[in-house]
């Protein structure tokens, strides 16, 4: 198998745990494990007794009964467990592709919705969503990328690094593309829930479509990302099974605590969810003032979903000097677009409860340079 370099992570390996002040992250503030056992009055007995033996490939019945209920109309055979979404982007692609397949993916995207496509041998093209267009889905283009045997399709909704929900109509007619050609749609759906305005919630690609898988995690919406937890859901058992037959070589099973407490955290997501999305509220109003007093030289298409936005730096043809000199000099970590192959771009994080304080020392970084 060959497989390009990680660019996002490998950017995060250098610098995540090393930079104090931490403003493009992508998961929600986490959340302590004595939190979570406080929200039922067994859970702390049920975590001390949990026997560290290996569990079911699939998941452990409990937590497939937890993540099936995020969905209109799956059982829990409906889903298999993952070690987070990222095993789920690996099984998946791996267990439905072939050598020589054709795949169309959403991008800028999540590097290894790419990267691993290509590693299995498909041919893939991109449906590119530009800045100038505002980001938005040009159908026409789609259209254009698709062929009549195109195998999978994947998108990502709500959308890294856009921090923005696809619009109800486009999915629709994506889900119409994909079943006139029978082709499977892998919809990465990590950062569900975490839209802003609650009554945005766009349906679960599972529930649009038989040939549809949807990946879910632990790690976003939630700010559980140590459980490396995640699953994926489809109604196709032959694409679940395949999957399960890939993890036979990955992790065999996920971690028997992380699925008690994955499956304890899911039963009340709506905490979780709700938790987060009052910091990303609050941050959200902090840097609109920010951006507004920087708007000749930073903007953005506001997201409107998740814990990340994309933001243009204007005068810059390349962020990626930009955000070594600002980690350099403030201790302030940007991801710089450069990895998603739009060097223009910054990605900026406010899932996190101290957003604010790494954004006053970016402020005060940029008016020192100006
Ligand atoms: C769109 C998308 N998919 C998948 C992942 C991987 O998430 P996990 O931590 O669950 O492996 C990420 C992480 O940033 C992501 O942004």
């Amino acid at each position: 198998m060959k497989i390009s370099p990680f660019r996002i992570e490998q950017y995060y390996a250098v610098h995540e745990f090393t930079a104090p002040h931490m403003l493009s992250s992508s998961d929600a503030e986490s959340v302590a494990v004595a939190d979570l056992l406080a929200l039922e009055p067994d859970a702390a007995e049920r975590l001390f007794a949990q026997r560290l033996g290996y569990t079911e490939s699939a998941g452990s019945p409990e937590l497939r009964e937890a993540a099936s209920a995020l969905y209109g109309t799956t059982n829990p055979g409906d889903v298999v467990v993952v070690a987070a979404a990222e095993e789920g982007i690996f099984a998946a692609y791996h267990a439905l592709l072939q050598p020589g397949d054709h795949v169309v993916v959403e991008t800028p995207c999540y590097e290894s919705a790419f990267e691993v496509a290509r590693s299995a041998g498909a041919e893939v093209t991109r449906w590119h969503r530009s800045a100038a267009a505002g980001w938005a889905h040009d159908l026409d283009a789609l259209e254009a990328a698709l062929r009549p045997d195109t195998r999978l399709v994947y998108i990502n909704t709500p959308h890294n690094p856009t921090g923005l929900l696809m619009p109800r109509a486009v999915l629709d007619r994506i889900v119409e593309l994909c079943a006139a050609r029978g082709a499977w749609l892998f919809c990465d759906e990590v950062y569900r829930e975490l839209e802003h305005d609650p009554d945005d919630l766009l349906p679960a690609a599972v529930d649009l479509y038989d040939r549809a898988l949807s990946l879910g995690s632990m790690s976003k919406t939630y700010g559980l990302p140590g459980l490396r937890l995640g699953w994926l859901a489809s109604r196709d058992r032959t694409a679940l099974a395949r999957i399960v037959e890939l993890k036979h070589y990955t992790t065999i099973c996920s971690s028997a605590p992380s699925e008690l407490l994955s499956a304890l955290a899911l039963r009340h997501r709506g905490v979780f969810a709700g938790r987060s999305r009052e910091i990303v509220l609050a941050n959200l109003v902090v840097l609109d003032a920010f951006l507004e007093r920087h708007a000749e030289r930073l903007s953005w298409v506001r997201p409107n979903a998740s814990t990340i936005g994309f933001v243009r730096v204007a005068g810059l043809e390349d962020t990626a000097t930009f955000c070594e000199q600002l980690v350099a000099d403030a201790g302030v970590l940007l991801l710089p677009g450069t990895v998603y192959d739009e060097p223009t771009h910054v990605r900026l994080g406010f899932g996190r409860a101290s957003m604010p304080e790494a954004l006053g020392l970016f402020e005060a970084w940029i008016e020192t340079r100006s």
